[in-house]
């Protein structure tokens, strides 16, 4: 007996990467979080709160920071749509597109919860394989027609990025919506922004939990043709984002310096982490994003993760066999990446035992 639909009761729920207590003594580079605090604008408007802001509901569609958002990204506010984290825009987007019969369609390996969500929704999955350089497979996402077809890009867990022509070019070709979900594309040389003018089926998604430092705020928004949004608001909770997150991230999206400074240091710091592990013999695919995709020599990547974790070190270990000899290890601090570097140095080439 199950209280549940049989979807729900064979779904493989999406497993988040592992969360230890606030204070506990980890380096933590497994969630592509940013290692470097938000905006102090953004922590004054949060201690600066009214709390009449509290007690009243709050703007239905975030309208402060819908206004900010738009302002820093260039578009008018009726061509934004906030929401509680970008997953909370990929629920509403998977919700209002698919179902039975109408197919979600994405790159494989990716982003997890697109297959989640479009299990949940009982709609059919087409995954189209990457090949190892992770070149977008453009005539073969368009071929399977989705009635939603999602792109992470830069792409995660590769860090990869497509060029926007050819995402352009898959946009031309469907007939459905295509997200471009551009969660790391503050760290890349190239976003999708001026698809949307051309592209009326686009709809692209960015969150605050990367660039600006905001994970625990939950904050995301789309950007798309007010058209499309109208039918996504249709489908979203009623007050999908909270006041607070609408007032913090309004200060935080709108210190562009402070976004430009952290981002310019985690480009500098991937690119040393990048080298680091170059030294030690691994496999590091070019990222656009705040992580790098490794495989480590002889691919022991499992064992790897372990050790790093019980050294105290956490990575990403994905449990699927197109994965099976990688880690996902998130850009951090200079600090993190040595201790990661020599952490990792000694699982790989344990010293002779005269040394130890
Ligand atoms: C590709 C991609 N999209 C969306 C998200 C979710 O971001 P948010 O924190 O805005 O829900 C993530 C988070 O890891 C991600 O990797």
């Amino acid at each position: 007996m199950s209280f549940f639909r049989p979807t729900i009761d064979t779904l493989r729920a999406y497993t988040p990467g592992r969360q230890p207590p606030l204070g506990a003594r980890v380096i933590k580079l497994n969630t592509n979080e940013n290692p470097y605090p938000p905006s102090a604008r953004a922590v004054d408007a949060l201690r600066a709160l009214d709390p009449d802001a509290l007690r009243r509901y709050p703007h239905p569609f975030a309208d402060e920071f819908r206004r900010a958002a738009a302002t820093v990204v260039g578009v008018d506010p009726t061509w934004v749509l906030a929401g509680n984290g970008s997953d909370d825009l990929l629920t509403i987007l998977v919700r209002a597109t698919a179902g039975p019969g109408r197919p979600v369609v994405y790159p494989t390996p990716t982003y997890v919860l697109y297959r989640t969500l479009a299990e949940i929704q009982d709609a059919p999955v087409v995954e189209v394989p990457f090949d190892a350089d992770f070149t977008l497979p453009v005539d073969r996402l368009a071929a399977a027609q989705g009635a939603l077809t999602c792109v992470a890009n830069p792409n995660s867990p590769s860090g990869t990025a497509t060029p926007t022509e050819r995402l352009g070019a898959l946009a031309a070709a469907l007939d459905g919506i295509l997200v471009v979900d551009e969660a790391y594309a503050a760290f890349a040389d190239e976003n999708a922004v001026a698809l949307l003018d051309t592209h009326p089926n686009l709809v692209i998604l960015r969150t605050l939990s990367k660039s600006h430092g905001l994970a625990g705020l939950r904050l995301g928004f789309a950007i798309a043709h007010p058209a499309v949004l109208g039918g996504l608001a249709k489908v979203k909770d009623s007050y999908n984002v909270d006041a607070v997150a609408a007032r913090v991230g309004a200060a935080a999206i709108l210190d562009t310096a402070h976004t430009a400074d952290i981002v310019a240091r985690i480009q500098a710091n991937r690119a040393q982490l990048t080298a680091g592990l170059q030294r030690l013999g691994c496999r590091v695919w070019p990222s656009q994003a705040n992580f790098v995709l490794v495989r480590p020599p002889g691919g022991d990547a499992a064992r790897i993760y372990r050790e790093l974790e019980q050294r105290g070190i956490l990575v990403r270990y994905f449990d699927e066999p197109a994965l099976a000899e990688m880690l996902r290890i998130t850009v951090g601090t200079r600090t993190q990446q040595d201790a990661l570097i020599t952490t990792l140095e000694s699982i790989l080439r344990p010293a002779p035992e005269a040394d130890r």
